[in-house]
Order: structure tokens, then sequence, then C-alpha cells
């Protein structure tokens, strides 16, 4: 292998964004692209898998030579780690991803790091703000995960709660169609919820007083029943109570973790981190118990390949790199100290 110099090709297909990253040591973003597919699958109202799986393969390898290029290196030769997302995700979606980056480690002469994508959306956090100080409560929240994880230190992490059933960007999305709003449902509720009444609706804030773990079907139904009861709401006021009634549980639990585990600052990540009610929230929880808020840019919230370059830099650092036996697994966990 080569220097030490620590330059990771890092590559993302674990869903419908296609993403590839150059990133030095583990910190310094050279170059990150994600091109996402939410045109292909909007028609749809959702991912379709197998669309996802063809399109990365017709997009993975032109991004890559972005990637490369904008981050001014002429081919992958000076490159020393080649890291892809092996799950969880979709599998025909992984497969492609893995399989590229191992041909290209392979080519190269370099090595491979298998990423898993969660731990990849707890390095986002990172990259934007290397000096955090640990412990600290990362509420991970996407369109497939809601996590509470207590993060010591990188690679360590306990996790604290999870949802017992629909994941919180699950709830934006299935709340979106059912509204006839579009995909991805984050965004254009968010959108909406500008422009509505929080307070219109008193929907369910499901076991906000008990435990660390979160239910979120139940509020997507309580939002079918009430539309259903009052044709004549607003999209608005529906969105924006809906909003509410998911910031309002994730903060209370998120805040519940952090006091229960002397938490030094909450941490957010995963795609519906980049929800401005729940960064407001987030932002004046810590200011309450007196702890900093990290919360990653926009670009780090939602899928992209740059965190998995991090991950995959630390991992081969401090793990090794990972064998080209490897496979990708869509149900991969993320792993936990003892
Ligand atoms: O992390 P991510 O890009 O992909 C997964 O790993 O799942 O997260 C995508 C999820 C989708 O459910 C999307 O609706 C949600 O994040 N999301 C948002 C916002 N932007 C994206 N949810 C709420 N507010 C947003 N602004
Ligand atoms: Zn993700």
């Amino acid at each position: 292998m080569k220097a030490a110099a620590g330059l990771v090709l890092g590559i993302e297909t674990s869903c419908d964004d296609t993403a590839a990253a150059v990133v030095a040591g583990g910190a310094e973003v050279l170059s990150s692209v994600v091109s996402s597919q939410v045109d292909l699958h909007a028609v749809y109202g959702g991912v379709v898998p197998e669309l996802a799986g063809r399109a990365h393969l017709e997009l993975l390898t032109p991004i890559i030579g972005e990637a490369l290029e904008r981050a001014g290196l002429d081919g992958g030769k000076s490159l020393d780690v080649v890291a892809a997302t092996v799950g969880p995700g979709l599998i025909g979606s992984l497969l492609v991803g893995v399989s590229e980056a191992k041909a290209l480690a392979l080519a190269w002469g370099v090595a491979f790091a298998g990423v898993n994508h969660l731990e990849g959306h707890l390095f986002a956090a990172l990259l934007d703000h290397p000096d955090i100080e640990w412990p600290v409560t990362v509420l991970l929240v996407s369109g497939g995960h809601t996590l509470l994880v207590s993060m010591e230190g990188p690679g360590r992490y306990r996790l604290l709660g999870q949802t017992l059933d629909d994941a919180a960007g699950e709830a934006f999305d299935k709340v979106a169609r059912f509204l006839g709003l579009g995909y991805p449902g984050g965004p254009v509720i968010e959108r909406a919820a500008a422009r509505g009444d929080a307070q219109a609706f008193a929907f369910p804030r499901a076991m906000v007083g008990e435990g660390l773990d979160f239910s979120f079907s139940g509020l997507k139904t309580a939002v079918v029943h009430a539309v259903r009861r009052r044709p004549d709401a607003t999209d608005e006021d529906v969105a924006a109570s809906f909003q509410q009634a998911v910031v309002d549980v994730l903060v209370a639990k998120a805040v519940r973790a952090a006091v229960s585990m002397g938490a030094r600052g909450i941490c957010l990540a995963g795609g519906v981190a980049a929800n401005g009610a729940l960064r407001q929230a987030v932002t004046e929880a810590c200011g309450s118990l007196g702890v900093p808020a990290y919360l990653p840019s926009l670009a780090m919230c939602t899928d992209n390949a740059a965190m998995i370059a991090a991950a995959g830099w630390w991992q081969v650092e401090h793990l090794g790199p990972t064998s080209l036996d490897a496979a990708a697994d869509p149900n991969l966990r993320l792993p936990l100290l003892a």
C-alpha cells in the first residue's frame, strides 16, 4: 500500500442516490458528487429497486470520473483506499457500488473498505464538526432508520433506542404520498408546513413519556383519519401539525437520552436532520441543557459519498482493509460495543 496520505475514493449506492467523493485523511473533502434519482422514482411515489440498480450502473462510472477530476486527480493510482457502502440498503443497488469499488481497488492496487451506511451517517457529523467532545447522543433519522445512539468516539457506539415500526423519514414520505404532495416527502412536507398551523391538529406523540424507542405508524394512521374526518383541512395545516408531532417526539427522546447518559452534546444525522423545524428544536433543547448541538450541513445530512470515504479511512487505519471476498448485506446493522 502507498504512503499514508489517506486519499480515499468513497462510493455510495445503497438507495436512490449515486454518489462518489474524494476525502483526504478522513477529514478534508476534496470533491463530493451526488446524482439524485428523484426524478426517475417520483412518478411511482417511491424508490423502485430494480430501476435504482439499473440507474446506478449507468451513472456510477461517470460520477466517479467527475469526483476524481474535481479532486484534481489524474485517475485513481494516487489513491490509498476505495471505500463503498456494503449495507444496509437495496441489494441490487449495493451490488453495483461494491462490485465497482472492488474492481477499482484491484486494478489500482489499493485497499478496499466495505462501509456500513449507518456508520457513514455518523461520520458525516464528524466531517463538519471534527472538534466533538465525547460522548454525544446521536439522533440518526433517515428514510430507513430511526436510531438513538450513544457515540463515545469513532467506532464506539451503544444503541439507546430505535423505531418499533416506521422510520421518521418513512413517515414523512408516506404522509406526503397520502396528501399527494410528491416524493421524497421530507422537503415537500417541510415547505407546506412553513405556511401551516402546527396547532391545527393534535396528532399523537406516541410513547413520548416513556423510554427511548419510537413508533411512527400510528401517527401516519392518525393523519389519514383526520383528513377523512375534515376534508376541508388544508395540506399546509396537516403538514405543519404532522411535522410538529414528529419533531416533538424526536427531540423529547434525544433530550432524555442525553440527560440519562450525561452526553456532552446532541448530534443529528441522516436525511431528516435536514429538517429546519427539527434543527431549531434541537438547537433550543441543547441551549436549555447547556451542551452544543452538532448539526451537519444539509449536504452531509442526506446520502453522500464523502461520509463513506471518511468512515472508510478510519476503518482501514484502525481495523485494516476489508477482504475482497466480503459480500453486500442489505440488512447490515450498526456495529455496537459489547
Ligand atoms: O439519509 P437519507 O438521504 O437516505 C436514507 O439513508 O434513507 O434520508 C432520506 C429521508 C427521506 O425519507 C426524506 O423524506 C427525508 O430523509 N428527508 C427529510 C428532509 N429531507 C430529507 N425529512 C424531513 N425534512 C426534510 N427537510
Ligand atoms: Zn442514508
